[in-house]
Protein backbone atom coordinates (compact mmCIF):
# COMPACT_ATOMS: atom_id res chain seq x y z
CA UNK A 1 0.00 0.00 0.00
CA UNK A 2 1.72 3.40 -1.24
CA UNK A 3 0.67 6.66 0.09
CA UNK A 4 1.26 9.79 -0.79
CA UNK A 5 -1.60 11.93 1.20
CA UNK A 6 -2.38 12.48 4.40
CA UNK A 7 -5.46 13.70 6.16
CA UNK A 8 -4.70 16.02 9.73
CA UNK A 9 -6.59 14.87 12.71
CA UNK A 10 -6.05 17.02 15.17
CA UNK A 11 -6.94 16.58 18.99
CA UNK A 12 -6.37 18.95 21.90
CA UNK A 13 -4.16 21.09 19.84
CA UNK A 14 -1.43 18.47 18.67
CA UNK A 15 -2.41 17.21 14.56
CA UNK A 16 -1.64 13.69 13.90
CA UNK A 17 -0.53 12.49 9.95
CA UNK A 18 -2.56 9.75 8.78
CA UNK A 19 -2.10 7.83 5.26
CA UNK A 20 -4.35 7.72 3.32
CA UNK A 21 -4.07 4.47 0.69
CA UNK A 22 -5.46 4.42 -2.36
CA UNK A 23 -8.06 1.49 -3.64
CA UNK A 24 -7.58 0.56 -6.65
CA UNK A 25 -11.40 1.21 -7.02
CA UNK A 26 -13.87 2.72 -5.08
CA UNK A 27 -13.03 4.18 -1.53
CA UNK A 28 -9.78 5.18 -0.37
CA UNK A 29 -8.87 4.84 3.53
CA UNK A 30 -7.61 6.63 6.67
CA UNK A 31 -4.69 4.42 8.37
CA UNK A 32 -5.55 5.14 11.83
CA UNK A 33 -3.84 1.88 13.33
CA UNK A 34 -1.20 3.78 15.20
CA UNK A 35 -3.65 6.59 16.30
CA UNK A 36 -3.98 4.88 19.92
CA UNK A 37 0.01 4.49 20.51
CA UNK A 38 0.34 7.84 19.61
CA UNK A 39 -2.67 10.13 20.91
CA UNK A 40 -4.20 7.47 22.83
CA UNK A 41 -7.37 7.58 21.32
CA UNK A 42 -9.61 5.38 19.87
CA UNK A 43 -12.01 5.05 17.00
CA UNK A 44 -15.55 4.93 17.25
CA UNK A 45 -17.27 3.01 14.81
CA UNK A 46 -20.23 0.97 15.93
CA UNK A 47 -21.22 -1.60 13.29
CA UNK A 48 -18.05 -0.84 11.14
CA UNK A 49 -20.10 1.73 8.95
CA UNK A 50 -16.93 3.76 7.93
CA UNK A 51 -14.13 0.98 8.91
CA UNK A 52 -12.10 -1.35 6.36
CA UNK A 53 -11.20 -4.02 8.76
CA UNK A 54 -8.79 -5.53 6.22
CA UNK A 55 -7.50 -5.17 2.83
CA UNK A 56 -8.69 -7.52 0.36
CA UNK A 57 -8.65 -8.46 -4.01
CA UNK A 58 -11.65 -10.56 -3.98
CA UNK A 59 -14.98 -8.80 -4.48
CA UNK A 60 -15.82 -5.24 -5.40
CA UNK A 61 -19.19 -3.57 -4.52
CA UNK A 62 -20.02 -0.19 -5.63
CA UNK A 63 -22.99 0.71 -3.32
CA UNK A 64 -24.14 3.61 -4.85
CA UNK A 65 -24.15 2.61 -8.64
CA UNK A 66 -25.52 -1.58 -8.34
CA UNK A 67 -21.98 -2.83 -9.31
CA UNK A 68 -20.92 -6.02 -7.97
CA UNK A 69 -17.67 -7.76 -8.93
CA UNK A 70 -15.31 -11.23 -8.19
CA UNK A 71 -12.33 -10.46 -8.96
CA UNK A 72 -13.00 -7.68 -11.51
CA UNK A 73 -15.94 -9.60 -13.05
CA UNK A 74 -19.38 -8.41 -13.56
CA UNK A 75 -21.71 -10.65 -11.67
CA UNK A 76 -24.12 -10.49 -14.16
CA UNK A 77 -21.24 -12.19 -16.40
CA UNK A 78 -20.63 -14.57 -14.51
CA UNK A 79 -24.12 -15.31 -13.91
CA UNK A 80 -24.59 -16.40 -17.22
CA UNK A 81 -21.87 -17.46 -18.41
CA UNK A 82 -20.56 -19.61 -15.05
CA UNK A 83 -21.27 -22.24 -12.81
CA UNK A 84 -20.79 -22.47 -9.07
CA UNK A 85 -17.71 -24.35 -9.13
CA UNK A 86 -15.57 -22.24 -11.69
CA UNK A 87 -16.83 -19.55 -9.63
CA UNK A 88 -15.33 -21.05 -6.67
CA UNK A 89 -12.37 -21.17 -8.30
CA UNK A 90 -12.19 -17.76 -9.33
CA UNK A 91 -12.77 -16.87 -5.74
CA UNK A 92 -9.69 -18.79 -4.54
CA UNK A 93 -7.19 -19.04 -6.87
CA UNK A 94 -7.78 -15.05 -8.13
CA UNK A 95 -8.63 -15.72 -11.86
CA UNK A 96 -10.90 -18.18 -14.32
CA UNK A 97 -9.44 -21.06 -15.04
CA UNK A 98 -8.89 -22.86 -18.11
CA UNK A 99 -10.84 -25.77 -19.64
CA UNK A 100 -8.31 -28.61 -17.85
CA UNK A 101 -7.75 -26.22 -14.73
CA UNK A 102 -11.63 -26.01 -13.92
CA UNK A 103 -12.42 -29.88 -14.82
CA UNK A 104 -9.18 -30.78 -12.80
CA UNK A 105 -10.58 -28.79 -9.77
CA UNK A 106 -14.14 -30.14 -10.29
CA UNK A 107 -12.41 -33.50 -9.56
CA UNK A 108 -10.14 -32.09 -6.87
CA UNK A 109 -13.87 -30.52 -4.94
CA UNK A 110 -15.89 -33.90 -5.71
CA UNK A 111 -13.03 -36.01 -4.14
CA UNK A 112 -14.98 -34.62 -0.79
CA UNK A 113 -18.31 -34.74 -1.21
CA UNK A 114 -19.09 -37.48 1.03
CA UNK A 115 -18.59 -37.26 4.84
CA UNK A 116 -17.46 -40.11 7.24
CA UNK A 117 -20.20 -42.38 8.23
CA UNK A 118 -19.66 -41.79 11.78
CA UNK A 119 -20.69 -38.04 11.04
CA UNK A 120 -24.17 -39.38 9.76
CA UNK A 121 -24.69 -40.35 13.52
CA UNK A 122 -24.68 -37.27 14.16
CA UNK A 123 -27.86 -36.20 12.85
CA UNK A 124 -29.78 -38.79 14.98
CA UNK A 125 -28.81 -36.52 18.16
CA UNK A 126 -30.74 -33.84 16.79
CA UNK A 127 -34.71 -33.33 17.12
CA UNK A 128 -36.51 -33.64 13.46
CA UNK A 129 -38.20 -30.46 13.95
CA UNK A 130 -34.29 -28.85 14.59
CA UNK A 131 -34.24 -26.10 12.10
CA UNK A 132 -31.36 -26.70 9.16
CA UNK A 133 -29.14 -23.91 10.25
CA UNK A 134 -28.93 -25.33 13.61
CA UNK A 135 -28.26 -28.58 12.25
CA UNK A 136 -25.77 -26.84 9.84
CA UNK A 137 -23.97 -25.16 12.49
CA UNK A 138 -23.31 -27.91 14.35
CA UNK A 139 -22.37 -30.69 11.64
CA UNK A 140 -19.74 -27.96 10.33
CA UNK A 141 -18.39 -27.40 13.39
CA UNK A 142 -17.81 -31.35 13.91
CA UNK A 143 -15.77 -31.53 10.89
CA UNK A 144 -12.95 -30.34 13.04
CA UNK A 145 -13.27 -33.53 14.79
CA UNK A 146 -13.00 -35.95 11.76
CA UNK A 147 -10.82 -34.24 9.01
CA UNK A 148 -7.57 -34.09 11.56
CA UNK A 149 -5.80 -34.30 9.12
CA UNK A 150 -6.16 -30.70 7.13
CA UNK A 151 -6.17 -28.23 10.57
CA UNK A 152 -2.75 -27.40 10.51
CA UNK A 153 -3.23 -23.67 9.06
CA UNK A 154 0.44 -23.06 8.73
CA UNK A 155 0.43 -25.43 5.91
CA UNK A 156 -0.90 -24.16 2.53
CA UNK A 157 -1.45 -27.85 1.88
CA UNK A 158 -3.61 -28.66 4.34
CA UNK A 159 -5.20 -25.00 3.92
CA UNK A 160 -6.29 -25.74 0.83
CA UNK A 161 -7.69 -29.34 1.24
CA UNK A 162 -9.36 -27.88 4.31
CA UNK A 163 -11.47 -25.50 2.07
CA UNK A 164 -12.46 -27.98 -0.58
CA UNK A 165 -13.85 -30.05 2.19
CA UNK A 166 -15.79 -27.01 3.37
CA UNK A 167 -17.08 -26.23 -0.02
CA UNK A 168 -17.83 -30.00 -1.42
CA UNK A 169 -19.36 -30.80 2.01
CA UNK A 170 -21.52 -27.65 2.49
CA UNK A 171 -24.04 -29.42 0.53
CA UNK A 172 -23.89 -32.34 1.62
CA UNK A 173 -24.36 -31.62 5.10
CA UNK A 174 -27.12 -29.05 3.44
CA UNK A 175 -29.02 -31.59 1.92
CA UNK A 176 -28.61 -34.14 4.96
CA UNK A 177 -30.15 -31.73 6.75
CA UNK A 178 -32.93 -31.09 4.68
CA UNK A 179 -33.58 -34.92 4.37
CA UNK A 180 -33.11 -35.38 8.65
CA UNK A 181 -35.95 -32.95 8.72
CA UNK A 182 -38.69 -34.14 6.91
CA UNK A 183 -37.56 -38.23 7.75
CA UNK A 184 -36.40 -39.39 4.46
CA UNK A 185 -33.11 -41.37 4.09
CA UNK A 186 -29.78 -39.50 3.37
CA UNK A 187 -28.76 -39.78 -0.13
CA UNK A 188 -25.38 -40.39 -1.18
CA UNK A 189 -23.84 -37.55 -3.65
CA UNK A 190 -23.37 -38.65 -7.06
CA UNK A 191 -19.65 -37.23 -8.76
CA UNK A 192 -21.04 -37.14 -12.10
CA UNK A 193 -23.40 -34.41 -11.83
CA UNK A 194 -22.62 -30.75 -11.39
CA UNK A 195 -22.03 -29.34 -8.19
CA UNK A 196 -25.82 -28.03 -8.52
CA UNK A 197 -27.54 -31.12 -10.06
CA UNK A 198 -25.87 -32.59 -7.24
CA UNK A 199 -27.24 -30.53 -4.81
CA UNK A 200 -31.08 -31.04 -5.94
CA UNK A 201 -30.07 -35.02 -6.37
CA UNK A 202 -29.04 -35.04 -2.49
CA UNK A 203 -32.57 -33.11 -1.46
CA UNK A 204 -35.10 -34.23 -4.00
CA UNK A 205 -34.55 -38.24 -4.77
CA UNK A 206 -35.47 -40.74 -2.82
CA UNK A 207 -34.90 -44.57 -3.17
CA UNK A 208 -38.11 -45.61 -4.71
CA UNK A 209 -38.36 -43.42 -7.80
CA UNK A 210 -36.26 -42.24 -10.13
CA UNK A 211 -35.64 -38.54 -9.85
CA UNK A 212 -35.33 -36.77 -13.26
CA UNK A 213 -33.07 -33.07 -12.93
CA UNK A 214 -34.42 -30.77 -14.93
CA UNK A 215 -31.81 -28.07 -16.46
CA UNK A 216 -33.65 -25.25 -16.11
CA UNK A 217 -33.89 -25.62 -12.31
CA UNK A 218 -30.27 -26.95 -12.18
CA UNK A 219 -28.79 -23.79 -14.10
CA UNK A 220 -31.20 -21.38 -11.49
CA UNK A 221 -29.45 -23.30 -8.65
CA UNK A 222 -26.38 -22.21 -10.62
CA UNK A 223 -27.03 -18.57 -10.87
CA UNK A 224 -28.74 -18.85 -6.81
CA UNK A 225 -25.43 -20.45 -5.76
CA UNK A 226 -22.93 -17.99 -7.73
CA UNK A 227 -25.18 -15.00 -6.86
CA UNK A 228 -24.79 -16.22 -2.86
CA UNK A 229 -21.06 -16.69 -3.33
CA UNK A 230 -19.69 -14.16 -1.98
CA UNK A 231 -19.71 -10.33 -0.56
CA UNK A 232 -17.04 -8.84 0.72
CA UNK A 233 -16.72 -7.82 4.61
CA UNK A 234 -20.57 -8.84 5.21
CA UNK A 235 -21.12 -9.91 8.96
CA UNK A 236 -20.89 -14.14 8.23
CA UNK A 237 -17.53 -12.82 6.18
CA UNK A 238 -16.02 -10.90 9.01
CA UNK A 239 -17.29 -13.13 11.44
CA UNK A 240 -15.19 -16.06 9.95
CA UNK A 241 -11.93 -13.67 9.36
CA UNK A 242 -12.40 -13.00 12.96
CA UNK A 243 -12.82 -16.20 14.71
CA UNK A 244 -9.81 -16.91 11.89
CA UNK A 245 -7.10 -14.38 13.27
CA UNK A 246 -6.67 -16.15 16.34
CA UNK A 247 -5.80 -19.30 14.31
CA UNK A 248 -9.12 -21.31 15.19
CA UNK A 249 -9.35 -24.64 12.53
CA UNK A 250 -11.05 -23.89 9.31
CA UNK A 251 -14.06 -25.91 10.10
CA UNK A 252 -14.41 -23.88 13.37
CA UNK A 253 -14.60 -20.64 11.66
CA UNK A 254 -16.40 -21.64 8.82
CA UNK A 255 -19.36 -22.86 11.52
CA UNK A 256 -18.76 -19.47 12.84
CA UNK A 257 -19.69 -17.94 10.03
CA UNK A 258 -23.42 -20.44 9.15
CA UNK A 259 -24.02 -18.90 12.68
CA UNK A 260 -23.33 -15.51 11.55
CA UNK A 261 -25.21 -15.99 8.54
CA UNK A 262 -28.38 -17.12 10.24
CA UNK A 263 -29.44 -14.12 11.42
CA UNK A 264 -32.72 -12.12 9.90
CA UNK A 265 -30.90 -9.25 9.67
CA UNK A 266 -28.51 -11.19 7.03
CA UNK A 267 -28.94 -14.65 5.54
CA UNK A 268 -32.18 -15.04 7.37
CA UNK A 269 -33.91 -12.58 5.42
CA UNK A 270 -34.45 -14.40 2.36
CA UNK A 271 -36.93 -16.82 5.04
CA UNK A 272 -38.25 -13.35 6.49
CA UNK A 273 -38.84 -12.36 2.72
CA UNK A 274 -40.95 -14.50 1.48
CA UNK A 275 -43.00 -15.50 4.99
CA UNK A 276 -43.80 -11.98 4.64
CA UNK A 277 -44.95 -11.86 1.40
CA UNK A 278 -47.11 -14.67 2.52
CA UNK A 279 -48.14 -12.89 5.15
CA UNK A 280 -48.85 -9.64 3.19
CA UNK A 281 -51.08 -12.57 0.74
CA UNK A 282 -52.98 -9.61 -1.94
CA UNK A 283 -52.19 -7.22 -3.15
CA UNK A 284 -54.98 -5.17 -1.44
CA UNK A 285 -53.13 -5.46 1.54
CA UNK A 286 -49.91 -4.20 0.58
CA UNK A 287 -50.79 -0.84 1.49
CA UNK A 288 -50.93 -1.52 5.52
CA UNK A 289 -47.47 -3.14 5.37
CA UNK A 290 -45.69 0.08 3.54
CA UNK A 291 -47.55 2.26 6.74
CA UNK A 292 -46.33 -0.58 9.17
CA UNK A 293 -42.47 -0.42 7.84
CA UNK A 294 -42.87 3.39 7.67
CA UNK A 295 -43.71 3.75 11.31
CA UNK A 296 -41.30 4.52 13.76
CA UNK A 297 -43.20 2.90 16.52
CA UNK A 298 -43.40 -0.84 14.59
CA UNK A 299 -40.37 -2.98 14.48
CA UNK A 300 -41.75 -4.43 11.40
CA UNK A 301 -39.37 -3.79 8.18
CA UNK A 302 -39.72 -4.63 4.46
CA UNK A 303 -38.04 -8.15 4.77
CA UNK A 304 -35.98 -8.11 1.30
CA UNK A 305 -35.50 -4.34 1.07
CA UNK A 306 -32.56 -1.96 2.19
CA UNK A 307 -28.78 -2.70 2.05
CA UNK A 308 -26.00 -1.52 4.42
CA UNK A 309 -23.74 -1.02 1.55
CA UNK A 310 -25.89 -0.98 -1.92
CA UNK A 311 -28.08 2.50 -2.11
CA UNK A 312 -29.28 1.28 -5.32
CA UNK A 313 -31.16 -1.78 -6.72
CA UNK A 314 -29.05 -4.79 -5.66
CA UNK A 315 -27.69 -6.17 -9.16
CA UNK A 316 -28.15 -9.74 -7.48
CA UNK A 317 -32.18 -8.97 -7.34
CA UNK A 318 -32.38 -7.97 -10.71
CA UNK A 319 -31.13 -11.03 -12.04
CA UNK A 320 -32.76 -12.96 -9.86
CA UNK A 321 -35.91 -11.50 -10.92
CA UNK A 322 -35.72 -12.77 -14.46
CA UNK A 323 -34.45 -16.46 -13.01
CA UNK A 324 -37.57 -16.03 -11.33
CA UNK A 325 -39.93 -15.82 -14.05
CA UNK A 326 -37.98 -18.35 -15.77
CA UNK A 327 -38.48 -21.47 -13.45
CA UNK A 328 -41.72 -19.83 -12.54
CA UNK A 329 -42.44 -20.51 -16.12
CA UNK A 330 -40.93 -23.61 -16.46
CA UNK A 331 -42.65 -25.32 -13.95
CA UNK A 332 -46.16 -24.03 -15.51
CA UNK A 333 -46.72 -21.37 -12.48
CA UNK A 334 -48.50 -19.00 -14.35
CA UNK A 335 -50.42 -16.89 -11.72
CA UNK A 336 -48.50 -17.11 -8.70
CA UNK A 337 -49.58 -14.70 -5.66
CA UNK A 338 -46.50 -14.27 -3.64
CA UNK A 339 -44.75 -13.29 -6.90
CA UNK A 340 -47.36 -10.98 -7.93
CA UNK A 341 -47.46 -9.46 -4.12
CA UNK A 342 -43.85 -9.05 -4.55
CA UNK A 343 -43.73 -7.27 -8.22
CA UNK A 344 -46.77 -4.78 -7.12
CA UNK A 345 -44.86 -4.13 -3.44
CA UNK A 346 -41.37 -3.61 -5.07
CA UNK A 347 -43.12 -1.07 -7.61
CA UNK A 348 -45.17 0.56 -4.79
CA UNK A 349 -42.36 1.07 -2.35
CA UNK A 350 -40.03 2.26 -5.08
CA UNK A 351 -42.52 5.40 -5.84
CA UNK A 352 -42.88 5.67 -2.33
CA UNK A 353 -40.67 8.97 -0.62
CA UNK A 354 -40.00 7.13 2.06
CA UNK A 355 -38.00 4.42 0.21
CA UNK A 356 -37.00 6.77 -2.12
CA UNK A 357 -35.36 8.96 0.66
CA UNK A 358 -33.51 6.74 2.47
CA UNK A 359 -32.30 4.91 -0.58
CA UNK A 360 -33.94 1.68 0.07
CA UNK A 361 -33.90 -0.82 -2.82
CA UNK A 362 -34.72 -4.46 -3.21
CA UNK A 363 -31.84 -6.69 -2.28
CA UNK A 364 -30.99 -10.48 -2.74
CA UNK A 365 -33.28 -11.57 -0.56
CA UNK A 366 -36.81 -10.29 -2.19
CA UNK A 367 -36.94 -12.90 -5.25
CA UNK A 368 -34.91 -15.78 -4.00
CA UNK A 369 -37.07 -17.26 -1.59
CA UNK A 370 -40.14 -17.36 -4.22
CA UNK A 371 -37.60 -19.10 -6.76
CA UNK A 372 -36.43 -21.91 -4.08
CA UNK A 373 -39.97 -22.28 -3.07
CA UNK A 374 -41.27 -23.06 -6.49
CA UNK A 375 -38.15 -25.71 -6.84
CA UNK A 376 -39.28 -27.22 -3.37
CA UNK A 377 -37.58 -26.18 -0.95
CA UNK A 378 -39.39 -25.12 2.26
CA UNK A 379 -38.22 -21.55 3.93
CA UNK A 380 -35.99 -23.16 6.26
CA UNK A 381 -33.63 -24.40 3.87
CA UNK A 382 -33.41 -21.13 1.83
CA UNK A 383 -30.94 -20.26 4.32
CA UNK A 384 -29.17 -23.12 4.31
CA UNK A 385 -28.64 -22.79 0.68
CA UNK A 386 -27.27 -18.97 1.19
CA UNK A 387 -24.24 -20.83 3.31
CA UNK A 388 -23.61 -23.18 1.21
CA UNK A 389 -22.72 -20.77 -1.60
CA UNK A 390 -21.15 -18.59 1.02
CA UNK A 391 -18.67 -21.10 1.70
CA UNK A 392 -16.49 -20.45 -1.14
CA UNK A 393 -16.51 -16.63 -0.03
CA UNK A 394 -15.82 -17.58 3.43
CA UNK A 395 -13.23 -20.24 2.43
CA UNK A 396 -11.79 -17.34 -0.21
CA UNK A 397 -11.41 -14.93 3.14
CA UNK A 398 -10.06 -17.28 5.00
CA UNK A 399 -7.39 -18.05 3.06
CA UNK A 400 -6.60 -14.30 2.13
CA UNK A 401 -6.62 -13.42 5.72
CA UNK A 402 -4.41 -16.18 6.63
CA UNK A 403 -1.58 -15.17 3.87
CA UNK A 404 -1.71 -11.09 4.70
CA UNK A 405 1.32 -10.51 6.12
CA UNK A 406 -0.25 -7.85 8.21
CA UNK A 407 -2.41 -9.83 9.65
CA UNK A 408 -2.97 -10.00 13.36
CA UNK A 409 -5.65 -11.45 15.89
CA UNK A 410 -8.74 -9.11 15.31
CA UNK A 411 -9.49 -7.23 18.90
CA UNK A 412 -11.66 -4.05 18.46
CA UNK A 413 -11.11 -1.58 21.55
CA UNK A 414 -14.25 0.17 23.19
CA UNK A 415 -15.56 3.64 24.54
CA UNK A 416 -16.18 2.17 27.91
CA UNK A 417 -19.24 3.71 29.45
CA UNK A 418 -19.79 1.84 32.64
CA UNK A 419 -19.46 2.09 36.52
CA UNK A 420 -16.01 3.99 38.23
CA UNK A 421 -14.10 1.82 40.43
CA UNK A 422 -16.68 0.86 43.21
CA UNK A 423 -16.12 -0.63 46.80
CA UNK A 424 -17.74 -3.93 47.38
CA UNK A 425 -20.91 -3.82 48.16
CA UNK A 426 -21.90 -0.27 48.32
CA UNK A 427 -24.18 -0.66 45.68
CA UNK A 428 -26.86 -3.34 44.99
CA UNK A 429 -28.88 -3.43 42.04
CA UNK A 430 -32.87 -3.98 42.22
CA UNK A 431 -33.40 -5.05 38.89
CA UNK A 432 -31.20 -7.73 38.79
CA UNK A 433 -34.10 -10.35 38.52
CA UNK A 434 -35.24 -9.99 35.90
N1 LIG B 1 -38.03 -1.42 5.82
C1 LIG B 1 -38.31 -0.22 6.38
N2 LIG B 1 -37.39 0.66 6.77
C2 LIG B 1 -36.10 0.33 6.61
C3 LIG B 1 -35.72 -0.89 6.03
C4 LIG B 1 -36.73 -1.79 5.64
N3 LIG B 1 -36.43 -2.98 5.10
N4 LIG B 1 -34.37 -0.99 5.98
C5 LIG B 1 -33.92 0.16 6.51
N5 LIG B 1 -34.95 0.95 6.90
C6 LIG B 1 -34.86 2.31 7.46
C7 LIG B 1 -34.46 2.24 8.94
O1 LIG B 1 -35.60 2.23 9.78
C8 LIG B 1 -33.64 3.50 9.07
O2 LIG B 1 -34.52 4.58 9.22
P1 LIG B 1 -34.07 5.88 10.11
O3 LIG B 1 -32.87 6.45 9.43
O4 LIG B 1 -35.27 6.74 10.05
O5 LIG B 1 -33.77 5.34 11.48
C9 LIG B 1 -32.93 3.65 7.74
O6 LIG B 1 -33.78 2.97 6.79
C10 LIG B 1 -31.54 3.04 7.69
O7 LIG B 1 -31.65 1.71 8.16
P2 LIG B 1 -30.51 0.99 9.02
O8 LIG B 1 -31.12 -0.18 9.71
O9 LIG B 1 -29.82 2.01 9.88
O10 LIG B 1 -29.54 0.55 7.87
P3 LIG B 1 -28.47 -0.58 7.98
O11 LIG B 1 -27.51 -0.31 6.90
O12 LIG B 1 -27.94 -0.68 9.38
O13 LIG B 1 -29.30 -1.92 7.72
C11 LIG B 1 -30.36 -3.74 6.68
C12 LIG B 1 -29.34 -2.61 6.53
C13 LIG B 1 -30.06 -4.55 7.98
C14 LIG B 1 -30.22 -4.72 5.53
C15 LIG B 1 -31.78 -3.15 6.74
O14 LIG B 1 -32.05 -2.44 5.55
C16 LIG B 1 -32.86 -4.19 6.99
O15 LIG B 1 -33.11 -4.53 8.16
N6 LIG B 1 -33.48 -4.75 5.91
C17 LIG B 1 -34.44 -5.82 6.06
C18 LIG B 1 -33.71 -7.13 6.27
C19 LIG B 1 -33.03 -7.64 5.02
O16 LIG B 1 -33.62 -7.66 3.94
N7 LIG B 1 -31.78 -8.11 5.19
C20 LIG B 1 -31.01 -8.69 4.08
C21 LIG B 1 -29.82 -7.88 3.78
S1 LIG B 1 -28.97 -8.52 2.37
C22 LIG B 1 -28.10 -9.84 2.95
O17 LIG B 1 -27.71 -9.95 4.07
C23 LIG B 1 -27.83 -10.86 2.02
Amino acid sequence: MKNKNFAKLSINNKTYNLPIYKASEGNDVIDIAKLFAESGHFTYDPGFTSTASCQSKITYIDGDKGILRYRGYDIEELAKNSDFIEVTNLLIYGDLPNKKQLSKYYKLISNHTMVHEQLLKFFNGFRRDAHPMAMMVGVMGALSSFYQDSLDINDPHQRMTASRRIIAKASSIGAMAYKYSIGQPFVQPNNKLSYSENFLNMCFSVPAEEYKISKVIANAMDVIFILHADHEQNASTSTVRLAGSSGANPFACIAAGVASLWGPAHGGANQAALEMLKTIGHKKNISKYIKKAKDKNDTFRLMGFGHRVYKNYDPRAKILKQTCKKVLNHIGIKNDPVLEVAIELEKIALKDKYFIDKKLYPNVDFYSGIILRAIGFPPEMFTVIFAIARSAGWTAHWHEMIEDPVQKIGRPRQLYSGNKKTKYGVRRSTKNTR
